[in-house]
């Protein structure tokens, strides 16, 4: 298969004038949205312009509780707000629920806006496709919202990984869980398929995916065998009220092939009765990596790494410890900025995350029908 990102590399550089402010609107003004504006207000060399949603008066509030004075918000959806010529926009963070990612973005790339689109990249592998020759048809920027990759902990997995010092690698154990982790308080977008599309997969499990695939080099996944479940969010005992509306997945299970003989054991849990899968490992010819997980699984590294391997007939391991963690907002609001400034690259491109999109699109049609799936990417 040709490269994926090759159009990226024939685009031409488009840099934006160092001695003017950037003009940002976000879409969909819910929670995450408030993490976008905290940090592009820490940004003096932005302004953000415009706010929709399709909550009548919500992006209002948003930002006065914010403090943010000036910003149009008289807008009914994504389009009106992209339409607004007036506007002058830049970019957009768009931050609504994943059912709404791929339209969203597909309407600002077209209009020739540079895009921060929330994870997961979309709920279907058709669609991040599409979203991607939006993106080819518009040579803008695409960053899609990975902000654990940023962490430097989990930059270390990958520098161990490219140092070479695992050898090859050839078989991964990675996923997360929470005991009773289902993301109900901010509201039920997470937990109904018309909205969310999918569940723990969507919501977690694309972290995990990213920290393993990210250190790898995200290799093309070939073929999986999924399972999904819903046992504990469709239950009243463990999800009270909202087991009504409950219409995703809240585990999810795949066994994965990857280019390159390697093998991805993978697992992820909104709710279930331990408290975690187990770790992640990355086993090579030569060494290999234990990253704890997290009691709550929340797509950071859970405590010491250990790296084991073999030096003068012996069999040593050596501990890393945790690093302090950096803003990861300010990383990724920052790159995304940089990235327009300069025309590219995309701090977390497409190209990566269309595989991480490809393999959870796999595992939810390899469980509906009961069977081993191949996994293609077409061309974009
Ligand atoms: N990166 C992270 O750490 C992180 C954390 C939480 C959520 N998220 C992601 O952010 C997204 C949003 O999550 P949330 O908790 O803020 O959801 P939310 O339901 O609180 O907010 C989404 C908002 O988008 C609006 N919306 C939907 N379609 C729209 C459209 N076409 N035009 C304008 N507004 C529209 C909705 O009305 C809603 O107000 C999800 O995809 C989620 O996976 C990312």
């Amino acid at each position: 298969m040709a490269d994926l990102n090759a159009f990226m590399h024939n685009q031409e550089k488009k840099t934006v004038d160092a001695s003017r402010k950037l003009r940002i609107g976000i879409i969909g003004t819910g929670w995450i949205a408030g993490a976008h504006i905290e940090s592009y207000k820490r940004q003096p060399d932005v302004e953000v312009v415009a706010g929709a949603d399709l909550i009548p008066g919500k992006a209002a509030a948003f930002f006065a509780k914010y403090g943010v004075e000036g910003v149009k918000t008289d807008y009914a959806n994504d389009e009106e707000l992209i339409a607004d010529k007036s506007l002058n926009l830049d970019a957009v963070s768009i931050c609504t629920y994943n059912r709404q990612h791929a339209p969203c973005a597909i309407h600002a790339l077209d209009a020739g806006l540079n895009v921060l689109l929330e994870k997961p990249f979309t709920v279907t592998l058709d669609e991040a496709v599409e979203v991607m020759r939006a993106e080819k048809r518009s040579g803008k920027v695409i960053s899609i919202g990975f902000q654990p990759r940023l962490d430097a902990n989990m930059q270390k997995i990958k520098e161990i990984v490219q140092s070479g010092v695992l050898g090859d690698i050839y078989y991964i154990q990675t996923g997360g869980g929470r005991r009773r982790g289902i993301p109900t308080p901010f509201g039920t977008t997470f937990i109904e398929d018309e909205t969310a599309g999918l569940g723990a997969l969507g919501d977690i499990g694309c972290y995990s995916l990213d920290m393993v695939l990210n250190a790898i080099g995200y290799p093309k996944p070939l073929t999986v065998t999924g399972y999904v479940s819903d046992f504990f969010g469709k239950n009243p005992k463990y999800n009270g009220e909202d087991a009504k509306r409950f219409s995703v997945d809240d585990f999810g299970a795949a066994f994965v092939r990857l280019e390159g003989d390697i093998i991805l054991d993978f697992r992820i849990s909104w709710a279930m009765h331990p408290n975690t899968p187990g770790d992640t490992l990355i086993l090579g010819k030569e060494g290999a990596l234990r990253i704890p997980s997290t009691d709550c699984w929340n797509g950071s590294v859970g405590g010491p790494m250990t790296l084991y391997y073999q030096c003068a007939g012996q069999s040593v391991q050596t501990t890393l410890p945790i690093m302090e963690s950096k803003d990861l907002w300010k990383s990724k609001i920052g790159s995304f900025i940089k990235a327009i400034r300069e025309g590219g690259p995309s701090p977390v491109p497409s190209s990566q995350i269309i595989k991480n999109q490809a393999i959870i699109d796999g595992i939810m049609r390899s469980a509906k029908l009961g069977r081993e799936v191949e996994i293609h990417i077409p061309e974009i």
